[in-house]
């Protein structure tokens, strides 16, 4: 009988928060995974098909990272993994950085619905940050009965758990955490590129800057140790991977919780050397942190991608201090135009919020300013989105049809200075990885320059993970066409 209770029902010794070490953890979860194995075994003979499953991932790279871990999972425990969402495990790995990646969600889960009315033995789970929020766990409860599993960001190292209680039939389990102080790093991964990884270096963040709600959904900064960071990009190496790229919030705050720990640069330069790597990058680094250090690393080590993200906000100081960020406009075009100066061939790309509560059109040309001073490779802009619980839900709003100007003239500004950018590289040789074939053109792959300028060439599967020299001949813009150069080509 699948929907038991008995075995089922948690074992009340194990649901006490932190009563267990890491370690001891990491092996009950292990055995957690060994039994829903058998539930999914058991499963394969009765539907008489391997079963499925499907994780879609909403967010950053940090979600993204977290998905590879729950696949990891699902495909230990016996399932095929599929692209389609018709399948029998589905996950939803949800962002909730601004109401529109909520509304995707809630609109998306409606569609799940009709596959589960054609498969009973389907499973949905929610997780990620949305789940982190009262208002749409209540929401998920009243109006998505089919849900099966909710769990949180704090939490998701007990999935094989959820995973073996959802399988022996619990119905709509809501396993949520306020935090946890806790880093369990050992359950399988299922890498989605063969050649590159992202690598957490920490968790969640201080800095509260007002509009964002990272900070209450993803809980108190928290590192790893370097030891344990280095260890997995070793293995990673071993296992094929040439590019990590290191995650976190902040990550020039990294080690700040560990005292005695590297300082993020020279966690880089440790990366640098591990043997098999080529490609260092990280995400994010914030302005206010960011060290003369970590510039002299990037200006040594020519393992050290040559894109550095650097976001902005606002070019506005008024508006920079409303939103806590800790910088003013000066600081910032400081700091970026070192950049621009010692490091010459670093692209530099941004974040930019239009519409903060408070902007005038005063605060809109000082954000235009630094865009055309810095004349970033590349931003992404948002408009601003009220998140519940954050102190600028409570400032008064722009209204809407001046948020849409400025959001024009910023987009149009960013445009240009991309574009210039890019034109510059025009004929240059440089390193691609190639990625992926091209999803537009046959014969054509896909590579990503160390400055992360996509160049698309003639080419095959078999170069997928491969470096090559690629000389840039049609500027499309924001990308090119390009072609292979040999050594003595390249050379002469
Ligand atoms: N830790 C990173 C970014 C995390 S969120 C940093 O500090 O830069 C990614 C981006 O989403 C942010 O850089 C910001 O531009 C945007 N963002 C965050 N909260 C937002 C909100 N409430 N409305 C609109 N954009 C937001
Ligand atoms: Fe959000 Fe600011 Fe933390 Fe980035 S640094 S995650 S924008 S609070
Ligand atoms: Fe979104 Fe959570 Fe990342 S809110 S941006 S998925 S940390």
């Amino acid at each position: 009988m699948r929907a038991g209770s008995g075995a089922g029902r948690r074992n009340d010794r194990f649901t006490e928060r932190g009563e267990t070490s890491d370690r001891a953890e990491s092996l009950r979860q292990e055995e957690y995974l060994q039994r829903a194995a058998q539930e999914v075994a058991d499963l394969e003979q009765e539907i008489g098909r391997r079963p499925t499953c499907c994780v879609t991932t909403f967010g950053c790279q940090m979600n993204a990272r977290d998905s590879e871990k729950l696949l990891g999972i699902l495909r230990r425990a016996g399932y095929a993994i599929s692209e389609s969402e018709d399948a029998d495990f589905v996950i939803y790995n949800t962002c909730t950085v601004r109401d529109n990646a909520d509304q995707r969600v809630f609109g998306r889960l409606g569609r799940l619905s009709h596959y589960k009315k054609s498969n009973p033995h389907m499973k949905i789970a929610v997780c990620g940050c949305m789940t982190q929020e009262q208002g749409n766990v209540d929401r998920l409860r009243k109006s998505y009965p089919y849900v099966d599993l909710i769990f949180g960001t704090h939490n998701l190292f007990r999935f094989p758990e959820y995973l073996y209680r959802c399988l022996r039939g619990e119905k709509r389990m809501v396993e949520l955490w306020e935090g946890t102080g806790r880093i369990v790093e050992t359950l399988p991964v299922e890498r989605r590129y063969p050649y590159k990884s992202g690598v957490n270096i920490t968790f969640g963040c201080d800095n509260f800057c007002t509009y964002c709600i990272v900070p209450y959904v993803r809980g108190r900064e928290r590192s790893r140790s370097s030891e344990e960071i280095l260890e997995e990009v070793r293995r990673l190496a071993a296992d094929g991977v040439t590019e990590v790229m290191l995650l976190g919030q902040n990550v020039n705050s990294y080690g700040h919780d560990l005292p005695g720990e590297l300082s993020f640069p020279e966690l880089c330069r440790r990366v640098c050397a591990v043997e098999g790597i080529r490609r260092v990058r990280f995400m994010t680094p914030h302005p206010k942190d960011f060290s003369d250090e970590l510039l002299e690393v990037i200006r040594e080590e020519p393992k050290m991608a040559r894109h550095i993200h650097l976001p902005m906000q606002s070019g506005s100081t008024e508006i920079l201090r409303r939103m806590n960020r800790r910088y003013t406009k000066e600081q910032y075009l400081a700091l970026a135009e070192k950049i621009r100066t010692r490091l010459p061939d670093v692209a530099m790309t941004t974040d930019i919020i239009v519409g903060f509560p408070g902007e005038t059109p005063a605060d809109v040309e000082d954000t235009l300013d630094v865009i055309r001073r810095v004349c970033f490779d590349n931003a992404y802009t948002f408009i601003y989105s009220p998140r519940r619980g954050t102190p600028a839900a409570s400032m008064e709003p722009v209204p809407e049809a001046q948020i849409h100007e400025s959001f024009g003239q910023v987009l149009a500004q960013v445009q240009a200075c991309a574009r210039e950018r890019c034109s510059r590289l025009a004929g240059q040789v440089l390193e691609g990885l190639v990625e992926e074939l091209n999803t537009q053109e046959a014969g054509y792959v896909t590579a990503r320059l160390s400055n992360n300028t996509l160049v698309h060439l003639p080419g095959d599967a078999s170069m997928i993970g491969q470096y090559h020299r690629i000389r840039l001949d049609e500027d499309h813009g924001f990308y090119y066409f390009g072609q292979i150069v040999t050594e003595q080509e390249s050379n002469g």
